[in-house]
């Protein structure tokens, strides 16, 4: 078949698709919204709801099969050309709730919200429209962002094929940490570390992701018989980029800088998953750089939100049983196989771990349980005490300023996440989500030249809990 045949088939399926299925969208969201926006029906009125369809874009390019499900062309890449970031202040429910009716019907993404307001993401066909909403809704809004595809393609700085094969010859592996790496970089890493250093470095395939990617587990191995243990991971959400990075960073200083580590550091053993989500990782890099979730094929959208599929409190506030919504929880708690596989991993090891750390981003927070309702553990002060030890150290690098506090009270509640289960399942009495930098200049899409940085305060925000934990009973 000619290349232009082939075009018109794709473009009159794409139509036809999108006919059928615009209708059963909409009827669907209406009847189920995300708990944080049931109420009042006034916006309900609002024609910008009305018209607009859910932009999911994998829905808006993809083709379905006879079965109903979404076949994405391998090629496909979303372009974000004048898409903006608008950061919406919201001081009461009212607005609140306007501003996440644009979300839940997927006119515009949310990046990141706290108590006093929301980011939002635009694409360049809906900012008229998302302005004179906000406008006549009487919400003040800055643009944060101005041109996301633009921030996209100066975020990651090419590297030469000839200096990662340099790389290569002179270290075993393709590494650095002045450019975000694809996760076959990062495994390659992963594998040098445990054949450089045996003794010291184990490596364990704690399971598949839903494509077959592999977790990969480092274990840092003190050698003390009862030593404390502490995890850390990252990347659960695709497209928090530094987090993968920050974590092979914080790994990279615990091994092969070990000298230059205090004694405590070395009594502790580490468990390290730099990229909980490979598939949605990967997708990133080749398909589309905002993914958030795993690659789930679901009936209506692809994906289930890695931080709400966790089995505790699982499908409460904060979380949406919609596939097409950023939030979804999955059909079940731990219907995924990457939390299945982490989360029977720390049980089988979780005698002796003291202190679970997840990184996330952005907006500069250190948050401890619960994230399912505005409740606090009961050794919460402990948390707090911690946490502040840790944003101390972090910005004593000179880095960046972290506010402390729990999580559903400092940003908004989200039940299924991982540290609520690490803390009230697993019994891990220091459970931190840490959202890295930056506060919202760039987001998502923070320059590679931050991975430094942001890795020094990372690893002296571990060190401090680790020394608290070494020090513990
Ligand atoms: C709430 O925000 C609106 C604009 O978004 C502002 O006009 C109003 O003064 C704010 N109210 C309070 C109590 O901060
Ligand atoms: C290394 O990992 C394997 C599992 O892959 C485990 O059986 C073994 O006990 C570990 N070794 C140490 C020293 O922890
Ligand atoms: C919410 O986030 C914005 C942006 O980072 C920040 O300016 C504001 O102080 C935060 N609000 C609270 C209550 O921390």
């Amino acid at each position: 078949m000619s290349r232009s045949w082939f075009l018109i088939l794709f473009t009159f399926f794409l139509t036809v698709h999108i006919a059928l299925a615009e209708p059963l969208k909409r009827s669907k969201h209406r009847s189920h919204q995300n708990s944080e926006t049931k109420g009042s029906a006034d916006s309900n009125s609002n024609p910008l709801l009305h018209s607009e369809p859910a932009t999911n874009p994998s829905i808006a390019a993809g083709v379905t099969d006879n079965s109903g499900r979404i076949i994405v062309p391998s090629d496909y890449h979303v372009k974000y050309d004048g898409a903006q970031v608008f950061r919406v202040t919201v001081n009461n429910s009212k607005g609140r709730k306007r501003v996440n009716d644009l979300v839940d019907k997927g006119v515009v993404e949310k990046w990141r919200s706290n108590t006093t307001s929301i980011d939002i993401m635009a694409k360049a066909d809906k900012l008229t429209a998302v302005k004179q909403y906000l406008e006549k809704a009487k919400l003040t809004y800055e643009v944060v962002l101005e041109d996301v595809q633009r921030a996209i393609d100066e975020e990651n700085p090419d590297i030469s094929e000839e200096e990662l094969a340099l790389l290569t010859g002179r270290k075993g592996h393709r590494m650095t940490f002045h450019k975000y790496h694809r996760m076959e970089d990062i495994h390659g890493y992963l594998d040098y570390l445990a054949q450089t250093y045996p003794q010291l470095v184990n490596i364990t395939d704690i399971g598949r992701s839903l494509e077959g990617r592999p977790l990969k587990v480092i274990q840092i191995i003190s050698g003390h018989p009862n030593a404390k243990r502490f995890w850390i991971d990252g990347g659960i959400h695709a497209r928090e980029w530094i987090t993968p990075a920050t974590v092979t960073y914080i790994l990279s200083e615990l091994v092969e800088n070990r000298e230059a580590q205090d004694e405590y550091l070395k009594k502790i053993d580490f468990y390290i998953l730099p990229i909980v989500n490979p598939d949605g990782y990967e997708y990133t890099h080749t398909n589309e750089r905002l993914w958030r979730k795993n690659r789930r094929q679901g009936t209506t959208c692809t994906g289930t939100d890695l931080n709400r599929n966790w089995g505790f409190h699982w499908g409460g506030v904060g979380s949406s049983k919609e596939q097409c919504q950023q939030i979804y929880a999955g059909s079940g708690p731990f219907s995924e196989p990457e939390t299945q596989a982490v989360s029977k991993f720390i049980l089988a090891n979780n005698a002796k771990m003291k202190a679970f750390v997840t990184f996330h981003s952005y907006g500069q927070y250190i948050l401890y349980p619960w994230g399912y309702s505005k409740r606090v553990p009961q050794d919460y002060a402990d948390l707090d005490r911690v946490g502040r030890a840790a944003a101390e150290a972090m910005r004593l690098t000179g880095g960046g300023a972290y506010t402390v506090g729990n999580s559903a009270q400092l940003l908004y509640p989200a039940a299924g996440a991982s540290d609520d289960w690490a803390k009230g399942v697993a019994k891990i009495k220091y459970a931190y989500t840490i959202e890295l930098r930056d506060k919202g200049k760039y987001g998502f899409l923070l320059p590679a030249s931050n991975i430094l940085p942001v890795g020094k305060e990372s690893l002296a925000a571990v060190k401090a809990i680790a020394s608290e934990i070494y020090k513990g009973k």
